[in-house]
């Protein structure tokens, strides 16, 4: 992959999203083996530079550092310099004096990842930008779709909940195109984004008929933080309408969501636990699909 950062889905060949997939599989495969000490990144340093909360992405990217061979920092930044007024430039030119050859940063201002990127040495890889993308949740979602549909052309995927504050939702919509697959979206209208139409994604304002006969239901968090309207009557009522229960998933439907679940709201707990969702498996493959995208990044300066 001859890029120096990953920034967005919007931006990635159908090929480099198959060599990244493609990667991950040998990823996954020596995490099965039990490698947690490979050389791929020895000398380099990846640092976490987070201005949200995080679990799982911060994590994953980390451990995936780690297995490689990278040695970490992390900057919270809650107790950052930050904090004294650094601008993110100056916070980025100052990780480059300081020796970091990868960071990955989480904003809640979209573009902000291509802003410190122009201005770094450092790789940059996004981590969730407002709500624009989080583009290695949804390579870690098709990894995972991918694991169990060999092929995505005409693939039913029915995404439901916040999609109008959703960058999982906005990366998903951009990868499954581009890969050929068929989605639909369904929240209350809204909860969905003003430019629907140009996704190209079906609507269908009824979660019984947009997730029957879905291959895939994907249920999103719904991202009261970032709400600054009341935009559906009440949580009871929205879980009553939009929350994914075990009566959603048909036999042989995929359930996924990206985290963190809010049981009882956007999922019911019938539905996290249900045998067909892959809700804690996304998580294991986000650690195979962060390595892959730190090596294939790391190749290509090569
Ligand atoms: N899916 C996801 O981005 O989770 P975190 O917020 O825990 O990183």
């Amino acid at each position: 992959m001859k890029r120096k950062d990953l920034l967005y889905i919007k931006d990635l060949s159908k090929d480099e999203i198959l060599e990244i997939l493609e990667e991950a599989k040998e990823m996954r495969k020596l995490l099965d083996k039990g490698e947690r000490k490979l050389n791929v990144l020895s000398g380099l340093n990846v640092t976490t530079l987070f201005y949200e909360n995080s679990t799982r992405t911060r994590v994953s990217f980390e451990n995936a550092a780690k297995i490689l061979g990278a040695s970490t920092s992390s900057i919270s930044v809650a107790t950052s310099a930050v904090q004294k007024g650094e601008t993110l430039i100056d916070t980025g030119k100052n990780l480059d004096a300081l020796l970091c050859d990868f960071i990955i940063m989480r904003h809640s201002q979209s573009g902000a990842p291509s802003h410190l990127a122009k201005n770094v040495n450092a790789k940059v890889v996004n981590a969730g930008d407002g709500m624009n993308e989080h583009p290695t949740q949804a390579l870690l979602d098709a990894y995972t779709m991918r694991e169990r549909f060999q092929d995505f052309k005409g693939l039913n995927i029915t995404i439901v909940g916040d999609i109008k504050h959703s960058r999982v939702a906005r990366s998903n919509i951009y990868l499954l195109s581009k890969l050929g697959a068929r989605v639909t979206l369904c929240a209350p209208k809204t909860l969905l984004p003003i430019d629907i139409e140009k996704t190209g994604a079906k609507y269908d304002n009824c979660i019984d008929s947009a997730t029957k006969g879905a291959d895939v239901v994907m249920a999103l968090r719904m991202q009261l933080e970032r709400q600054k309207a009341a935009l559906f009557p009440s949580q009871r009522e929205y879980h009553a309408f939009y929350g994914v229960k075990a009566g959603h998933i048909g036999k042989n439907t995929m359930l996924m969501h990206p985290g963190p679940c809010n049981r009882g709201l956007d999922i019911a707990s019938s539905a996290y636990e249900h045998e067909n969702s892959v809700i804690l498996p996304q998580v294991t493959n986000g650690v195979a699909v962060r390595m892959a995208i730190l090596k294939l990044l790391k190749e290509g300066n090569d």
